[in-house]
């Protein structure tokens, strides 16, 4: 475990946030969206008006898998924006280890400073993908190419707003949610109402967590802002990213409206088995596992992403290897 100096342990946060602070008393936090069509992710950077103090939650790094080609062009519009608002980057703030786009942490660090963070948790999601990727002892299983990682209740200091770290397992065992002042950014926990909730066939995925994990994040004040990390625009409509838990509670179409947590696992469980896998699955989870960082180069120093064959079922061909 590594520990951070400046995370502040001192209380229930929830109690805090509930009782002794009426969310319409809260500074309204500054919120900027960024938005990837390509893996319809949304990338926040959140700040402090005052001293301008920033965090970037989920920040892409673009891949164009056909080709194994990178590019900076999503972080770079984050970047670019940070400057041209004259903002100091704090923290660099994962929800988790994502399974559908590249994190970008690592160069958004290089070009702008800050941490890169993320939960405690994330030791359990590296041991079961450092097995699946057959990676030898160099590949740290205990979190630290990360800065430092959160457990739930932890808080950080943002100028004058504070980041309040959840756990909301259930889509992964080591999902997040940062509650910033008053707004709160769920990750893949929830989507928007009209969206329904993430998966939970991953590794080490389960949805009765999800389902505990939303209703915990459902009973904070109603008028919390929720920021989704993904929109896959149902039906056509514009994309949409923000509502309120009051919203969510009435109206998202999977947890809302007094669900059961037995209707909602066998409803998650029969959607999921429906699910392709995400078209970037193989390429992010080598590298979020490394906190944004690509795998070691090669002797001649190139660099190289690999992919397990039947890593998630699949006809069994082994006897085809070759033994040259
Ligand atoms: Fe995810």
């Amino acid at each position: 475990m590594l520990f951070h100096s400046e995370i502040l342990r001192d209380g229930d946060l929830l109690n805090q946030f509930a009782t002794q602070y009426g969310v319409s008393q809260l500074p309204m936090t500054r919120v900027r969206h960024f938005y990837d069509s390509a893996s319809s992710t949304l990338t926040y950077v959140v700040s402090d008006s005052d001293t301008g103090l920033s965090a970037v939650i989920d920040p892409v790094l673009d891949l164009d898998y056909a080709s194994g080609t990178l590019s900076t062009r999503s972080a770079d519009r984050v970047t670019g924006y940070i400057r041209d608002q004259n903002l100091s980057l704090r923290y660099i703030l994962e929800t988790h280890i994502h399974a559908d786009h590249l994190s970008s942490a690592p160069y958004i660090k290089e070009q702008l400073g800050g941490e890169i963070v993320i939960g405690s948790q994330i030791t359990a999601v590296q041991q079961t993908f450092g097995t699946i990727f057959a990676e030898g002892n160099g590949f740290c299983r205990d979190g630290s190419q990360f800065d430092f990682m959160l457990s739930d209740g932890d808080r950080l200091k943002l100028g004058d707003l504070e980041i309040c770290a959840l756990h909301v397992p259930g889509h992964t065992p080591a999902c997040m949610a940062y509650l910033v002042g008053e707004a709160l950014f769920v990750g893949d926990t929830l989507f928007m109402p009209d969206a329904d909730t993430a998966r939970c066939d991953f590794p080490g995925g389960d949805a009765r967590s999800l389902f505990e994990s939303c209703q915990r994040l459902l009973a904070l004040p109603d008028e919390t802002r929720v920021f989704v990390c993904h929109d896959y625009q149902p039906g056509g409509r514009d994309l949409a990213f923000e509502s309120t838990v009051a919203e969510q509670r009435a109206h998202n179409i999977h947890v809302g409206a007094g669900i059961s947590a037995d209707d909602f696992v066998a409803m998650r469980e029969s959607r999921d088995a429906t699910l392709d896998m995400p078209a970037l699955i193989l390429p992010s989870l080598q590298v979020n596992m490394r906190a944004g960082n690509l795998p070691p180069a090669d002797a001649s120093g190139r660099l190289f992403l690999k992919v397990p064959v039947n890593a998630f079922g699949g006809s069994a061909l082994d006897r085809f290897a070759s033994d040259e």
